[in-house]
């Protein structure tokens, strides 16, 4: 019996009304917005974005992890519509969405922004107070237990970094040493690169070296990030770090094409074995194809 899981991340919708870069005026919107229409809108495309989500509709995984960044600067009509793109995507038990950093680009409140993508990131066992959201949440399904970290918060112009903070570090130490005794396959979502060195200062996860202490303290069997818009691999003793292309770049000499990465997971003689598929887009075709198979084994 194998568990099927899709991961995609960066999907940047490509709609940002104009009047929201304006409305409930903040300085970093303003900036953030006018890089979207003269930069990144060229770049970042719903078609690519629309491709990606049927190439995994198609793949009839069994989970979809989306790890942050389905909006651009946070603006108010962004996060309905981020709302309705995966409401056409999976049903909120079927679908596990972390925030990002443009999730959380400047002070939304909570009823304007992020109770619209709430449904995706409710743990199973819900918390009293619905106005909030915990993380790290927790998901169980079968043998596989998907954990949701949230790096987001605020930043200063100019930055794009990203924090988890000492609760959740502690949260997550709890979860991952409660969950590997029991035997579960623990999968680890986060916006940012969990591993100290992965991103440059202005976009790196501030406490790095704390996170990644408590995945080699406790151990799980897989992280999966985004931010970066490029497809990596990276080891963390014998955990893999897997890093995912955005879900809507056209791809260019600067951008790497989008993708997006299909994990099967296994219990074979009391061992986990992970494979993964990339799937990536060709503009050259305008489609998603996809590419060989790898087995993920820790470098000996
Ligand atoms: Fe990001």
């Amino acid at each position: 019996v194998s568990f099927t899981l899709a991961h995609l991340s960066d999907v940047h919708l490509a709609h940002v009304p104009r009047g929201d870069v304006l409305s409930n005026f903040q300085i970093k919107r303003i900036i953030g917005g006018a890089s979207w229409f003269f930069r990144r809108s060229r770049v970042h495309r719903l078609l690519i974005a629309n491709a990606i989500r049927q190439s995994i509709l198609d793949a009839r995984t069994d989970h979809v992890a989306l790890t942050g960044d389905l909006v651009n600067i946070a603006g108010w009509h962004e996060f309905p519509k981020a709302a309705q793109w995966l409401k056409d995507f999976a049903l909120p038990d079927k679908l596990s969405f972390i925030p990002g950093n443009h999730d959380t680009y400047v002070e939304v409140p909570w009823k304007k922004g992020l109770e619209f993508l709430a449904p995706w990131m409710q743990p199973d066992v819900l918390s009293k107070d619905p106005d909030t959201l915990h993380f790290p949440y927790l998901r169980l399904r079968r043998n596989v237990a998907l954990i949701g970290l949230n790096s987001g918060s605020p930043q200063k112009l100019h930055r794009a970094s990203g924090t988890l903070g000492e609760q959740q570090r502690r949260d997550l130490k709890l979860l991952l040493d409660h969950l590997g005794q029991q035997g579960f396959f623990r999968i680890v979502m986060i916006h940012h690169p969990p591993l100290p060195g992965l991103a440059t200062p202005r976009k790196a996860l501030t406490d790095a070296a704390a996170l990644a202490d408590v995945l080699q303290g406790s151990g799980c069997e897989l992280v999966l990030h985004g931010h970066n818009h490029t497809a990596t691999l990276n080891w963390h003793g014998s955990i893999p770090v897997v890093g995912v292309p955005s879900a809507s770049l056209q791809g260019d000499i600067r951008h790497e094409a989008a993708g997006w990465n299909h994990y099967t997971i296994r219990r074979n003689l009391g061992r986990w074995t992970t494979e993964l598929t990339p799937y990536r887009w060709n503009d050259g075709e305008q489609q998603v194809n996809r590419q060989a198979t790898i087995m993920l084994l820790p470098p000996s």
